[in-house]
């Protein structure tokens, strides 16, 4: 079942947030990130970074960060030692420059590129829906996101990760409609399956894609703060349809059922769920691992 194939409450509670666990755009278009953030993802840093330098046994390929931003979840330093070639995308150039600056990595047309593009391709489209929603814009917006294809170099890296961006793509769309129903539902769908496709699009033959998203924060669940059973407090929280709109794991989980990504991918992992502590509250976070088939 796809999750906009619903047919009544339950269903539709199944991935829609409750009122209080409304998603943020906290570091979406924050261009002043300080360094108190910086100092706080320290640990989320270290996770993440240390998940991608484990995904390849030695310096080989091409790495692509999407919504890499101001980069205070990634360790630019190693990823230049231990990738031929970085290429950073988000549609906030300057808070990539900041994040390169940040870690005194300079931008080299060769090993460190920045690429500005919106990867759910809808922007514009949801803008305008936010101020004239028809049902027609509607259409267009469910087709425009299936068939969104940025320039991004397609089959070339080694590694492929998602950083922390797929939340920001389902908070625009929750931002700009407002009619929480079947058509909101379907839109989040088909933005997240083909955020996963674009990641396997530009992996190379056995490469590794790793989709690292955050799903819910302390603002909802405050429990998350400080507890020693962070997954049992989480697993409580999504059975009550605590997370973000869109950000169900277990329907994340299920996307990667569908046909169109089923059929390209030879295994696929899920970590443990971490903390990413920031200036304004602590988010809970997980990365869904998987490889690229190679034929
Ligand atoms: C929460 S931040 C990701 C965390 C970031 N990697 C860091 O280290 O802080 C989300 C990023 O996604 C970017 N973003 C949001 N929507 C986007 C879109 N449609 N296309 C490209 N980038 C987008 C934002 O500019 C922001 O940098």
């Amino acid at each position: 079942m796809t999750d906009y194939e619903f047919n009544g409450a339950k269903d539709w509670q199944d991935f829609t947030a409750r009122q209080s666990a409304m998603s943020d755009s906290e570091a979406s278009g924050e261009t002043q990130q300080n360094d108190l953030d910086w100092e706080l993802a320290k640990e989320h840093r270290e996770i993440i970074s240390s998940m991608i330098l484990a995904s390849v046994q030695r310096k080989q390929g091409d790495i692509c960060l999407l919504g890499a931003g101001p980069c205070n979840d990634i360790e630019l330093i190693p990823m230049v030692g231990h990738f031929n070639r970085v290429v950073m995308v988000d549609w906030d150039l300057a808070s990539m420059q900041e994040g390169l600056a940040k870690q005194e990595v300079l931008p080299d047309e060769r090993f460190v590129q920045l690429l500005g593009a919106d990867l759910a391709g809808v922007k514009d489209l949801l803008d305008v829906y936010a101020r004239y929603p028809t049902p027609e814009l509607m259409e267009q917006l469910k087709e425009a996101a299936e068939q969104n294809n940025p320039k991004l170099d397609s089959g070339k890296f080694s590694v492929v990760a998602s950083t922390c961006i797929l939340s920001q793509l389902m908070f625009k769309i929750h931002e700009c409609v407002r009619e929480k129903n079947e058509d909101f539902a379907h839109l989040m769908f088909n933005v997240r399956k083909r955020h996963i496709e674009l990641m396997l699009d530009c992996l190379s033959p056995g490469g590794i894609g790793l989709l690292i998203t955050d799903f819910v924060s302390s603002d909802s669940l405050p429990e998350i703060l400080k507890t020693d059973r962070l997954q049992q407090v989480l697993q409580k929280g999504i059975k009550e349809q605590n997370f973000f709109h869109g950000m169900n794991p277990q329907r994340i989980h299920l996307t990667f059922g569908e046909e169109s990504v089923r059929q390209q991918i030879d295994s696929l992992e899920v970590t443990s769920p971490w903390r990413w502590q920031t200036r304004r509250r602590v988010y809970a976070c997980m990365a869904f691992k998987f490889q690229k088939k190679v034929s």
